[in-house]
């Protein structure tokens, strides 16, 4: 088990918080705060205790100097604060006197944020490659340290396994719930259990389909990765997305698991992507029609799946849903999960997404913050920003 932030006595420590404030931005505007809203818990936790908190996070990946003018964590800083209603001290550098100054003056109760940690990425992937001396000089600005960040936890980093490796350390909140809730269909999941997958490409869940096909009584695929199983049953997919590498797996999948694999029978196409849109069953595709959504018969027998499981898990939309038109079957199932008795967890990324810009972020068991995180973790991995922490 391993060590929580209770287990620490944070009084006039200098506690250095691993956040993932990763969130979307557009035209300097943050169109989704949910990641800095979920990582409050931990942060007033510290701050009640007289910790002097120190908080880290990427934004996005700085790959030349100009990305740094749009993946400044500054306007992050400014919704913290709004959000804490309390000043949060900007520190728009990631090492040097200005930063150590400021921490050396920061009081019991008092929160800084220093700059995204992958503006060190710029000379020599210092962050992303875990640059040794780096995580060595992070660890030093702080007495204790903290992750938090669960949609990271998958990457191995200065910013969380290279500060890990040189100071005390343990797990916040956000991480202690993800890691509980997600446990709950990775870990002897209440059976009939099923698994939802959809999304672009069949190669992303190929892990996922591995570890859990023989745990699960249903895969249920739609999204784009769907067309590829159906081509694999002999279907002409016209244009939709094919991921011709794992057309094999699709295969071998279905004439090992045939019997627990639902694949939508019906689809939303169309000829190019904003033109008219028509209903079509599977045998019935022209050369040019892209499939962009399941169709009304596919809902109803995804349903009618679904209405006998006491556990579901999600990833990945089931069609192209961050447009109106090609939304139908994602927000019909959820809909449909949001009034049922079960345990209901969703992944994160664009299915967390959905399903909190259609309006279900309170009603399901957990939705998830991290999209390649929560991926790894119902692959069977072991995240390694997680594994670093000490153990009670
Ligand atoms: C995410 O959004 O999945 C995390 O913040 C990790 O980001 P990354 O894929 O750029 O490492």
């Amino acid at each position: 088990m391993k060590k929580s932030i209770r287990d620490f006595d944070l009084n006039n420590k200098r506690v250095i918080i691993r956040v993932d404030f990763n969130v979307p931005i557009k035209d300097n505007k943050i169109l989704d705060d949910n990641r800095i809203v979920m990582s409050l818990k931990t942060i007033k936790y510290a701050l009640d205790n007289g910790a002097k908190v120190i908080l880290m996070s990427h934004l996005g990946r700085v790959k030349e100097e100009s990305d740094k003018n749009s993946k400044s964590l500054k306007i992050v800083s400014e919704r913290l604060s709004e959000l804490l209603n309390q000043e949060v001290i900007f520190i728009n550098n990631t090492r040097g006197s200005e930063l150590e100054k400021s921490i050396k003056d920061l009081k019991n109760g008092e929160v800084l944020l220093i700059e995204n940690t992958r503006f060190e990425d710029l000379c020599g992937k210092k962050e992303s490659g875990n640059d040794l001396e780096l995580g060595k000089y992070w660890a030093s600005l702080g007495d204790i340290f903290i992750n938090d960040a669960f949609g990271t936890s998958h990457r191995s980093h200065a910013s969380n396994v290279g500060i890990a490796s040189n100071l005390e350390s343990g797990i916040g909140f956000l991480i202690e719930e993800e890691l509980d809730k997600l446990s709950l269909v990775t870990n002897n999941p209440e059976k009939p259990f099923a698994v939802i997958l959809g999304g672009a490409k069949v190669s992303d869940k190929i892990g996922v389909i591995k570890n859990l096909v023989d745990k699960c009584d249903y895969i249920i695929i739609g999204g784009g990765m769907a067309y590829t199983f159906l081509k694999a049953q002999g279907y002409n997919i016209g244009n939709s997305l094919l991921d011709s590498d794992s057309l094999d797996f699709c295969k071998d999948m279905l004439e090992k698991y045939g019997y627990k694999i639902v694949l939508p029978v019906d689809s939303i196409v169309s000829k190019e992507f904003d033109k008219d849109v028509m209903l079509k069953d599977n045998d019935n595709f022209d050369n040019d029609d892209i499939g962009l959504d399941i169709g009304d018969k596919s809902i109803e027998l995804f349903k009618e799946k679904l209405s006998e499981c006491k556990t579901v898990v999600w990833n990945g939309p089931l069609g192209y849903s961050e447009i109106e038109k090609y939304s139908k079957g994602t927000k019909e199932i959820l809909k449909y999960l949001s009034e049922k008795e079960m345990t209901v967890v969703i992944g994160g990324g664009d299915t967390a997404s959905a399903a909190i810009n259609f309006g279900y972020k309170e009603v399901f068991t957990h939705i998830s913050t991290g999209g390649g995180a929560s991926l790894e973790l119902l692959e069977g991995k072991v995240l390694p920003g997680i594994d670093i922490i000490d153990d009670k």
